[in-house]
């Protein structure tokens, strides 16, 4: 059985309950000193799939390079990305970029107010125009990120999965109902910060809960067994091979196309196991359409493991070195460089590729990675 607030009037003082917590617990977050729209707008992308903890020394590197729109538009995309490695869901910072170009070629460098607008802008979702609408500009506009959903769905005891179109529509629908006409701003943030510390996923804390008068799940005993939980798919694993290939001294390493996965981060040369490949035949397959030739044999040393959002990666790292003169003949299908080590450090490498050369590092083994 579901409830609307209709039928309930106690969900009437909903929003007052949560804005006198937030008072008083909210928490002191770098976003929540000012109004400025282009700070919300990057506090709010970076908080998309990622918690508050990892985001803050982000964001706080990110703005003291990018102090505002017009820093941030006359960017290399490059120096974007390098700022945002570590942080993951890549196409967050070539979204943030294209609209910070959009927004000055065609907006004077203003931020639209209104939801149609914020939500044609790369990267802005109906959720974020909200909370850049309510927190920026003090106006009304619901929010649904994860976290309001699963409040919501106690609150209401929706006994159905999130993720349906049903569910999403109902979900909004409540959003709209509970959104209050004053104080928007607080209770946007109100709300995301019940989600994060007191209704969390696992063991929400109901005798804290400043709403517990109003939900559903707690009268029913029902918090622990809502949001329903759908099956998980497993995620699928990737196998692949990885080379460490030296120069003198120097690595070769890829730039990946901006468009895809990952897009703009860099790499060691790899690819990816067919079904029953045997990983020596695809690192020498690959060294092959390198066209480099090597001092010696490839030597194997050991797999990384990285877990992706929606895919394990299994690299199983080769590492040779290359004549001195030893040049690429094979054809070059994206930019590729030859790098100090010191220099491979600083690029932004994506995440499994950082860990193989960490690993390299710290076994030291070929002297491959040892300064
Ligand atoms: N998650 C998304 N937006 C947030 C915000 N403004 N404060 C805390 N957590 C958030």
């Amino acid at each position: 059985m579901t409830f609307s607030p209709a039928d309930r009037p106690e969900i009437g003082d909903f929003a007052d309950r949560l804005l006198c917590w937030y008072r008083r617990r909210g928490r002191q977050l770098p976003w929540r000193c000012g109004h400025d729209p282009y700070r919300i707008w990057i506090s709010e992308i970076m908080l998309q799939q990622t918690g508050v903890g990892t985001v803050i020394p982000y964001y706080q590197r990110f703005l003291a390079r990018f102090p505002d729109l017009a820093s941030l538009a006359s960017a290399s995309i490059d120096e974007v990305i390098a700022l945002w490695a570590g942080l993951g869901y890549y196409s967050r910072a070539r979204n943030l970029h294209a609209a910070a170009q959009i927004l000055v070629a065609d907006h004077g460098g203003r931020f639209p107010e209104e939801l149609p607008e914020l939500t044609r802008l790369p990267g802005i979702g109906r959720s974020t125009a909200g909370a850049i609408r309510a927190i920026a500009f003090g106006k009304r506009a619901p929010i649904l990120d994860g976290n309001v959903r699963r409040i919501l769905s106690r609150i209401f005891a929706l006994e159905a999965p999130l993720k349906t179109a049903k569910s999403q529509k109902q979900l909004w629908a409540w959003a709209e109902q509970l959104t209050p006409n004053d104080n928007v701003d607080d209770y946007s943030q109100a709300i995301m910060d019940l989600g994060a510390t007191v209704c969390t996923p696992r063991n929400p804390d109901c005798a804290a809960c400043p709403v517990s008068p109003c939900c559903v799940a707690f009268r029913l005993g029902k918090t622990a067994e809502l949001p329903l939980s759908v099956v998980k798919k497993t995620t699928p694993t990737v196998q692949q091979v990885a080379l460490v290939l030296n120069k003198g001294g120097r690595f070769l390493l890829q730039k990946r196309p901006y468009q895809g996965f990952l897009g703009g981060l860099w790499e060691f040369p790899s690819a990816s196991l067919k079904e029953a490949e045997e990983s020596g035949g695809a690192a020498q397959g690959l060294l092959d359409q390198l066209g480099l030739d090597l001092r010696g044999q490839l030597r194997r040393h050991g797999k990384i493991r990285h877990a992706y959002s929606h895919f394990r990666l299994i690299a199983e790292v080769f590492c040779g070195e290359v004549f001195p003169r030893g040049d690429r003949i094979g054809e070059k299908d994206r930019e590729e460089q030859w790098f100090s080590r010191d220099a491979v450090a600083s690029l932004p490498l994506h995440g499994a590729h950082r860990k193989i050369m960490e690993k390299l590092e710290k076994e030291g083994k070929g002297a491959t990675f040892q300064k």
